[in-house]
């Protein structure tokens, strides 16, 4: 593929964001006629964020998966799609080309079909990182199926959250998933969701840990017979479904300020286009080069950059099972070696945990492939930037500081390597498309340089969040509302002399930990659920590793508690019930009354 959208240098940079503003609809316009559409546009834009109502490439038709598969078919057949690692370095890794993975998500998108699976409907996915998830998630799309991945570590309870606001009838999982040193039973937990659950018609469970599973009758179908059976009706073809533009391609739950956590809902034309708009361009992506990006397909990361970004562009993705320090602290990096991969694209919090295993381990390990390094999820500290530039890029790899969010779809604030300058600590400039607005707390815009206020997107972007599922008003209340005509990320962000962009962090109720977001609310209200407790508070702190902390503060009844020790280990199970393990609080202290 050749990308006439891909900018070259700094003035190109500059001349296109000028035109991105001066011209909105004719910039995008020229840029979506790269794509294959079924039926051009009628409109490129018609917005206002009042209601808010955001309509891009309006009367366009689409399938994703003609995008991100068949269109590479004649002329990069072969190309690997996917490159999978295993979990246990042992296990033979696979290699799907662009060829094999859009014959097994033709044949995915059959068993769907087969089972009932029509366009609209929500479908849930609850896998580790296999190729599976990748098949599942684009079998979803092949038939406009509404996919909604929810990430491996949520407990049961969590997925029955967000399986009832999906009102989701199908859920796909595998019996259960290799990571780290443990397994995670993932089929037990789906059981576990499914109790008393009347709505959900089918499970299809792949198997890949082989761990003793219950199978109920009519409701629980194993991947590979269903496999099976499409193949003996002997049609390997899935036609790809007519998406309208704006029909949706996925809910994606994210926590937020209040209580519950929202579905975020992305459009198909715009969607597609911002992520492979970023993606060729943040990273400068060139054919043949292998991108790994080490997020789970669970967070918008992997949605974007493991998956939908990447194949649109016909690059190599490389999706790993496992974890950083497992089976030692060297994985990435010998990954890095094996697949000589060019594009490496992570997190701080994985830059500090390995950063603390020291230099040594990196002594054998050839990282000479890389070529461009990239960062996600929270701000980047100094000594993280610097520790990255020096021993993995070996100061010849610019760094992206990529800042996005669930609900922009993709990287908003970003250099783009070797074209625009880097700053380290910065996400500096913004995308074209993107037009940014620091306010004061009374919604006065802050002009000039050396300032810093909320940070604000004054402008539509094609990938930006289109509404939160089943409640459209939730959608208008948390990003539309605090600022008149803008959308509100909830971040504090500082703009320099230089007019660079510096996130500083979440300046509303949220909180980032590891490169997660944590909903303070949430996670008071699963702590209050414990018996004998009162009121609870949190509060984040500074954390060496996880970037924040969680410090719970909580007050209990004061009746029969044997052990402050046991109680905070029931406390931890409850939120490991309620929300999961990823939530549980470093410490927490008992007080007689909130701070
Ligand atoms: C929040 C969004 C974007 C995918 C992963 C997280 C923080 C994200 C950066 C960055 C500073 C960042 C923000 C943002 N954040 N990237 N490069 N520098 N902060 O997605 O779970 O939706 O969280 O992550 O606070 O609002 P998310």
């Amino acid at each position: 593929m050749s990308f006439p959208y891909q900018i070259k240098s700094f003035e190109d940079y500059k001349a296109s964001y000028k035109k991105s503003v001066d011209q909105p609809e004719v910039f995008w316009g020229e840029i979506a006629d790269n794509f294959a559409w079924k039926k051009k546009w009628d409109k490129v834009l018609e917005w206002n964020f009042t209601e808010p109502k955001i309509e891009w490439f309006k009367g366009g038709k689409l399938n994703i998966t003609e995008n991100c598969l068949d269109r590479h078919l004649e002329l990069s057949g072969d190309v690997p799609a996917i490159i999978w690692e295993a979990n246990n370095p042992t296990e033979k890794s696979r290699t799907l080309t662009y060829k094999e993975l859009h014959f097994k998500v033709m044949q995915f998108a059959n068993v769907l079909k087969n089972n009932g699976v029509q366009k609209g409907d929500r479908v849930c996915i609850y896998m580790g990182m296999i190729p599976e998830l990748a098949i599942a998630t684009l079998a979803c799309a092949r038939i406009g199926a509404i996919h909604s991945i929810i990430f491996g570590g949520f407990s049961a309870q969590a997925i029955a959250d967000r399986l009832d606001d999906a009102k989701a009838e199908f859920i796909i999982t595998a019996d259960g998933a290799f990571r780290g040193a443990k397994d995670i039973p993932l089929k037990s937990v789906v059981d576990d969701v499914l109790i008393g659950n009347h709505t959900v018609k089918k499970v299809i469970v792949y198997t890949r840990t082989r761990v003793p599973i219950s199978m109920i009758k009519d409701r629980d179908i194993w991947w590979e017979d269903e496999v099976e059976k499409v193949e003996a009706q002997g049609n390997p073809f899935c036609p790809a479904e007519s998406m309208d533009s704006e029909d949706p391609l996925f809910i994606l739950y994210t926590s937020g300020s209040t209580g519950k956590p929202k579905g975020v809902v992305h459009s198909t034309a715009g969607y597609m286009i911002w992520a492979n708009y970023t993606f060729v361009n943040v990273f400068q992506y060139r054919p043949g080069q292998v991108h790994f990006c080490t997020a789970d397909i669970g967070w918008i990361t992997g949605h974007s950059y493991i998956i939908y970004g990447p194949l649109s562009s016909g690059a190599t993705s490389l999706m790993f099972e496992g974890v950083p320090t497992y089976p030692d602290a060297g994985r990435f990096w010998d990954i890095v070696d094996k697949f000589k991969v060019n594009i490496l694209y992570t997190a701080p919090t994985a830059i500090r945990s390995l950063m603390a295993f020291g230099t040594d381990i990196l002594k054998d390990k050839n990282l000479s492939s890389l070529e461009v390094l990239g960062t996600v999820g929270e701000p980047i500290n100094e000594e993280a930037w610097h520790w990255y530039n020096k021993n993995i890029g070996k100061e010849k790899c610019p760094i992206v500081d990529t800042w996005w969010q669930t609900e922009t779809g993709a990287a908003m604030i970003s250099n783009m390597a070797n074209v625009t300058p880097s700053k380290p600590t910065y996400a500096t400039l913004p995308m074209p498309g993107v037009q940014l607005a620091l306010r004061d707390e009374q919604g006065n815009i802050i002009e000039g340089n050396g300032v810093s206020g909320n940070l604000c997107i004054t402008f539509p972007w094609p990938g930006m969040i289109r509404t939160t599922y089943g409640d459209h008003e939730r959608c208008k209340q948390t990003y539309f509302s605090t600022y008149e005509n803008n959308y509100f990320t909830g971040d504090g962000c500082l703009r320099d002399e230089e007019g660079m962009y510096r996130i500083t962090g979440r300046v509303d109720d949220v909180l980032n930990v590891s490169g997660h977001r944590i909903g303070t609310a949430e996670l008071e209200n699963a702590i209050n659920m414990h018996t004998g407790v009162i009121e609870s508070a949190i509060v984040g702190y500074p954390h060496d590793l996880k970037g924040q902390g969680i410090y719970a503060y909580v007050i209990l009844d004061g009746v029969h508690h044997e052990s402050e020790e046991l109680t905070r280990k029931d406390i931890l199970q409850t939120i490991t019930r309620i929300i999961g393990a990823i939530a549980k609080p470093d410490k927490i202290q008992f007080v007689s009354g909130l701070p």
